[in-house]
C-alpha cells in the first residue's frame, strides 16, 4: 500500500463554480472523493486544500513522516513559489505536479512552472482527470522505484 499526500493550493476549493469555462464543474469535494473510488482500500489519500502557501508548505514537511509520494495542484504558486518548491525538494518525496487547464496555452505567466524542476513530472489540461492521471502516474513511478 502507498500512502500519498494530495494537496490542493489556493482558490482550489472554488472549483465547480469558478470559471467554469476553464476549471469545468466538477467540485473540489467530487475530485476528491473520485480520486478515494479510483486507489479503493489498495492505497491511502490524505486530501487537504489550503489557500495559504505557509500551511502547504507545513502539510510537505509533515508528509515527510507517513508519504511515500505527493499529488500537488499549486493552483498559482505554480509559477512563483520557491518556497514550496524547496519544501518539495527538501523532503525528498516523489511528487507529481497537477492542473486542471493546461497551463501552457493560457496567458505567459502560466506558462513557467517553478515547482516542475523539482517534481517527477507535470499533468496538465485534462480537466479533472488530471488529478487521476497524476496519482496513476505516481502510483507507477513509486512501484518502479520498489
Ligand atoms: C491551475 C492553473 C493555475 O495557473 C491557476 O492559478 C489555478 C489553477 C489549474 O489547475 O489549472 O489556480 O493550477
Amino acid at each position: 500500500m502507498a500512502h500519498i499526500a494530495v494537496i490542493h493550493g489556493p482558490n482550489l476549493n472554488l472549483f465547480g463554480t469558478r470559471e467554469t469555462h476553464i476549471y469545468g464543474s466538477v467540485t473540489l469535494e467530487q475530485i476528491n472523493q473520485r480520486l478515494h473510488e479510483a486507489v479503493g482500500a489498495n492505497h491511502e489519500l490524505r486530501i487537504t486544500q489550503s489557500n495559504h502557501e505557509g500551511v502547504i508548505i507545513d502539510t510537505i514537511h509533515e508528509a515527510r513522516n507517513w508519504a511515500n509520494g505527493i499529488v500537488i495542484n499549486p493552483g498559482a504558486f505554480t509559477h512563483y513559489s520557491y518556497a514550496i518548491r524547496d519544501a518539495i525538494s527538501a523532503v525528498k518525496l516523489p511528487a507529481v505536479e497537477v492542473h486542471l487547464s493546461n497551463i501552457h496555452t493560457r496567458e505567459s505567466f502560466r506558462h513557467t512552472s517553478v515547482i516542475v524542476p523539482v517534481c517527477v513530472g507535470q499533468i496538465a489540461g485534462f480537466g479533472w482527470r488530471s488529478y487521476l492521471h497524476g496519482l496513476a502516474a505516481l502510483l507507477d513511478h513509486l512501484s518502479e522505484q520498489q
